[in-house]
């Protein structure tokens, strides 16, 4: 737009400033020059304002949407205007979108976590979608995936369309994740994805829960149907009826393990936005839920 018309005021300067009235002339291009230097005086000084801290900063301001300015300046990395090829974002269009990811394991309420974000009307997270294996046989399906999922072109029951406001889904770290982590972690800090861990301080019980569950994958406790997840205290009931068995033996052995495996992550994707959550925290204290707000990393 600067640029547009300083070209004009030069071109006026040198097509249209010969003889004729020469002071009338010469008085517009003056204004001419007034307004330009005024304009790109504050387009320099807004450009200062925005601060200089960040590459990414600097990357997102020339690329920054004519809507982006109600955003909060330090969230303008997050702050995203898909464009899906399916559909139109229509009065949407203008609302920022945010892109996340949950990272859990199985059995460490990740599922009732997702619940909770999704009772939100502008949070779609889209569930274990690399559950399916040829979305991630490779580097290229899985990129593929994600292109798809954060520009809003993925469908699941979930899915908010044109309105949504944060958009994601739940990986479980045996689902590509580790194995792929360098290229995961460049594409979530290139296109300002946040990650939320999600795990459990308990490793004991999430054990049982992974025992008592495949053992209902065939013992179908509740009247011939295997549920993951149980939505009353009678089914709760039920299913608890059941008392695994632990082979002590490798016990120990198992819980490390899994400790290993949950620092590996956390280790892997420290460069990344992120939040550390734990399922019993959350279940004691519900305000933590509001960390689509808060700025930066939030450790609990
Ligand atoms: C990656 O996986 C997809 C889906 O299974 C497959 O179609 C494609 O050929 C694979 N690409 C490479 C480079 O292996
Ligand atoms: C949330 O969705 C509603 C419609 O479902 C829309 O009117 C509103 O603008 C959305 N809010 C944001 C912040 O995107
Ligand atoms: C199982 O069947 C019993 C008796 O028919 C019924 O009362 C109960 O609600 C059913 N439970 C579920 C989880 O469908
Ligand atoms: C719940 O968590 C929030 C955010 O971490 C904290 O400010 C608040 O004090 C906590 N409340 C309780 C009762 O622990």
């Amino acid at each position: 737009m600067a640029e547009a018309i300083c070209l004009f005021t030069k071109g006026t300067i040198i097509i249209k400033s010969p003889k004729k009235s020469p002071i009338f002339l010469r008085m517009i291009v003056l204004v001419f020059a007034m307004v330009c230097g005024v304009y790109i005086c504050s387009v320099c000084l807004n450009q200062t304002n925005f601060g200089t801290t960040s590459k990414l900063l600097n990357v997102e301001i020339n690329k920054r949407h004519c809507c982006d300015y109600e955003v909060d300046r330090s969230q303008t990395p997050y702050a995203h205007y898909p464009k899906p090829e399916t559909f139109s974002r229509a009065e949407c269009a203008c609302n920022p979108v945010r892109y996340f990811a949950i990272f859990s394991m199985q059995r460490s309420g990740s599922g009732w976590f997702e619940t909770l974000l999704n009772s939100h009307t502008n949070v779609s997270s889209n569930g274990e979608i690399f559950s399916v294996k040829e979305r991630r046989n490779n580097v290229t399906s899985i990129l593929t995936t994600l292109d798809r999922v954060y520009n809003l072109d993925w469908f699941t029951s979930a899915s908010k369309n044109q309105c949504s406001a944060a958009v994601g889904f739940k990986w479980m770290l045996n689902q590509g994740l580790m194995e792929n982590h360098k290229e995961i972690v460049e594409y979530f800090n290139n296109r300002g994805v946040s990650v939320i861990f999600l795990f459990r301080r308990n490793l004991l019980r999430r054990m049982v829960s992974v025992l008592a569950n495949s053992f209902d994958r065939y013992a179908k406790l509740l009247n011939g149907t295997h549920k993951s997840h149980v939505h009353s205290l009678e089914e709760a009931d039920t299913l608890s009826r059941y008392k695994p068995v632990i082979d002590l033996s490798s016990l120990v052995t198992d819980l490390k393990q899994m400790d290993q495996r949950v620092s590996e992550a956390l280790e892997y994707f420290s460069s990344t936005r992120h939040i550390r959550l734990y399922y019993e925290d959350l279940v004691k204290n519900r305000t933590v839920g509001c960390f689509f707000t808060s700025q930066g990393t939030v450790d609990i």
